[in-house]
């Protein structure tokens, strides 16, 4: 029996990590569903594709949700609200999303009996590390609304797991960072935010001194970690990440490099909010998933680097003066 028996729900699935996913798990074999309002997410990110289906909806409404897990076998949760300053600002309409339209879609899940449920949850559950690297063992103390909810979600997942014997994994993913991230958001990664200006022969901005570290991880290891999860029988949660901490100082020399942009970084005050240093361990991942990143910094910066140039318009590629 061939993989297009199997048909996955993935909400969220027109955004930057699910349009990824959907691929893979499209040239996988599998058929898939995508459940998405398309608020930070776009149609053009997806392909068309004879065993794609495209429900344009909002996991805040029950009966959409219910509906649309119909048929469903595996479930792939991604769709959220995913701006951590927009959560602080408007908790209660974050939660909405990130805790109410959470439950739907695990409940939903739960009703149907899909196989396995896998969600997104996020390194914003551990708050500031007290010890690095972060195992899923470490303390929680999330410092923003969207990290109190993502461990609300875990929470709730474990739940339905005891009552309803729902099977889920929880994966939380470090700083993910590739083609499709939206530089221009005011939540975008600071890979997406540096290559931006970068580009355009602008200096990067930092806030603080840069000496702060994260743990970036390539979108298609991260559309790996989705689609192995969905079919593995490890259930709970585990980190995505690649256990390497590279601090923002290395980022712009890497950069630097490969964008041909030699200005000096700009430095504005540091946020106070902002952890020091955060990675991740990825033991867990390695067992569960039998998952290593593939991709280096080196060949992940490179393919963004090349996709940011290939979907440059002409308005916003420097002058040649500047290039040479
Ligand atoms: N990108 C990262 O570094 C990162 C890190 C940790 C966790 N996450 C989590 O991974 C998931 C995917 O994030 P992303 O980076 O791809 O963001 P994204 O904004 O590109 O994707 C989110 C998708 O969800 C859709 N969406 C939002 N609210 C919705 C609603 N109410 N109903 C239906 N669809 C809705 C959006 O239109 C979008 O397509 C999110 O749950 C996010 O919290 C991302």
């Amino acid at each position: 029996m061939g993989n297009d028996d199997k048909c996955i729900l993935v909400t969220g699935g027109a955004g930057f990590i699910g349009s990824h996913t959907v691929e893979l798990l499209l040239a996988s074999g599998y058929s898939v569903r995508v459940l998405d309002n398309f608020s930070s997410g776009h149609i053009d990110n997806l392909p068309q594709h004879e065993h794609l289906d495209i429900v344009q909806g909002d996991i805040r409404d029950q009966e959409q949700v219910n509906a649309v897990m119909q048929g469903a076998t595996h479930c792939l949760h991604l769709a959220a609200q995913v701006s951590v300053s927009r959560s602080v600002e408007d908790p209660c309409d974050s939660a909405t999303h990130n805790i109410l339209g959470a439950l739907n879609v695990m409940h939903a899940a739960a009703q149907a009996k899909v196989s396995k449920l896998v969600y997104a949850s996020s390194a914003a559950v551990y708050g500031a590390p007290s010890q690095l690297p972060l195992t899923e063992a470490s303390a929680l103390a999330p410092l923003s609304p969207y990290g109190l909810e993502k461990w609300v979600d875990e929470r709730y997942a474990a739940l339905l797991a005891s009552l309803h014997g729902l099977p889920s994994l929880g994966l939380r993913y470090f700083n993910v960072y590739g083609p499709r991230q939206d530089p221009r958001s005011p939540y975008a990664g600071v890979v997406a935010r540096f290559i931006d200006r970068m580009l355009a022969h602008q200096a990067p901005i930092i806030f603080g001194d840069g000496t702060q570290s994260r743990d970036f991880i390539y979108v298609g290891d991260v559309a790996r970690a989705n689609l192995t999860a969905l079919f593995s029988t490890h259930c709970g949660i585990c980190n995505v990440a690649t256990g390497q901490q590279i601090d923002l100082l290395d980022l712009i020399d890497l950069l630097s490099r490969s964008t041909g942009c030699t200005l000096p970084a700009q430095h504005l005050p540091a946020k106070a909010e902002d952890i020091r240093h955060s990675y991740g361990d990825p033991h867990r991942l390695a067992e569960w998933l039998s998952l290593t990143p593939q991709w280096t910094m080196d060949e992940g910066l490179g393919e963004l680097i090349h996709h940011c140039r290939q979907t440059m318009t002409d308005d916003e590629r420097p002058p040649l003066t500047v290039n040479a």
